[in-house]
């Protein structure tokens, strides 16, 4: 775990710092670990620590804005929006000088966010945009609508459909495929559900890919707060309405591992995964580890693979930047409107892993040893 939470710093952050960063009420004021007076304090508001990632995630921002010189005020909201909202209320009256913050709810944080700005505390939205408000300064996440299309090419490669270098694969179909989505007041599961489905949507048109239980709709798709029992639920439901006459799902798209291992215990209990009935192609994201094991087991087919320490990276430079009172870099003024401005954004690339190229995109890059892959669990 060291490794994955400082390598990405290894290079060395530009370490200047200015201990005037932050204006209004954030500046010169002590964090609430006892900080001094006059240093610099990035309150960071992260959703959860039940998905791995989001504990990476803090870690490594904390571990950079460390390493930058700054305090580090680090919260988790598990999963929970007032946890959240008291969270952030509190990194304001204790005079943070910036934020970064993961959204539980991108709605939710509107009147935090005002009296983030009244205090003259810059706001970063870490990962999921935060909507609904002009007070959001700048947005690092990677490309989430080529997430989507990622998913969607793998499930379209793994059942044959295509191949790697996006031309017709050998299998015609028809394949039985269920559709899956992430949180609705989470901004990137509309953009991973748009993504998927622009590529998916030619082969329903053309009867390669039927969805049989005709729930072909966001709504009708989509996990409240990606909860991994939750999904299993639906899967189930999904088994018993549309699949009791003997037909066999062949793939399931799925927008987050936690949400693929739920979907593969429903499939497992109802029989999938023996040799005349073969689980089906499964995605997912996020490269977790006990998902990493699935997919070099051959149960899951595959996983989008977001670098975590280059967000970390990122979300760090631009907090350098805004603390300086400089602009931020970014690579996307355009796309990510949250309902009341254009939030410029940096945005990272990402991954499509199979069983195929585990090693050359999570080992040799460090995110995991081999060690760690074998077993499925993290060290
Ligand atoms: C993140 C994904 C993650 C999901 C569930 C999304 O906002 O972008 O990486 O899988 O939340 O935590």
């Amino acid at each position: 775990m060291t490794r994955r939470y400082l390598a990405a710093f290894a290079a060395g952050l530009a370490l200047t710092v200015s201990a005037c960063g932050g204006e209004g009420a954030g500046s010169g004021t002590s964090g609430s670990d006892g900080a001094a007076e006059g240093d610099v304090t990035v309150g960071v508001s992260m959703p959860t620590q039940t998905s791995e990632r989001w504990i990476a995630d803090g870690n490594n921002v904390e571990a950079g804005l460390k390493e930058a010189g700054y305090e580090v005020e680090l919260q988790y909201a598990n999963d929970d929006i007032p946890t959240q909202s008291q969270q952030i209320d509190q990194m304001i009256t204790q005079g943070v000088d910036l934020l970064i913050v993961a959204a539980i709810d991108g709605t939710a944080l509107s009147s935090q966010l005002a009296a983030a700005k009244a205090a003259g505390i810059e706001v970063i939205s870490y990962d999921r945009l935060i909507r609904g408000s002009g007070d959001v300064d700048f947005y690092v996440s990677f490309d989430n609508y080529n997430v989507g299309v990622q998913q969607g090419t793998s499930l379209l490669t793994g059942l044959g459909l295509l191949n790697e270098d996006g031309s017709p694969g050998t299998a015609t179909g028809p394949f039985n495929v269920e559709l899956f989505a992430g949180s609705l007041d989470d901004n990137n599961a509309q953009f991973f559900w748009n993504g998927a489905m622009d590529t998916i949507q030619p082969f329903i048109d053309s009867g390669q890919v039927v969805v049989k239980s005709g729930q072909t709709t966001i709504d009708q798709a989509a996990i409240l707060r990606w909860q991994q029992e939750t999904a299993q639920r639906r899967m189930e439901d999904l088994l018993t309405s549309a699949y009791n006459d003997g037909s066999k799902v062949d793939g399931v798209l799925s927008p987050y591992d936690g949400i693929s291992r739920g979907i593969i215990t429903a499939l497992q209990n109802a029989g999938y995964g023996s040799a005349d009935k073969p689980m089906p192609i499964i995605t997912g994201q996020d490269a977790e580890i006990a998902s990493v094991k699935l997919i070099v087991d051959g149960v899951q087919y595959s996983t989008i693979f977001k670098d975590t320490r280059l967000l970390a990276e990122q979300a760090v430079t631009a907090a350098e930047a805004m603390l300086d009172g400089e602009e931020p870099e970014a690579n996307d003024t355009t796309t990510y409107d949250n309902g009341v401005k254009v939030v410029p954004a940096y945005l990272l690339e990402s991954q499509i892993v199979t069983a195929d190229n585990i090693v050359e995109t999570l080992v040799d890059t460090e995110y995991y040893s081999q060690a760690e892959v074998d077993t499925g669990q993290a060290s």
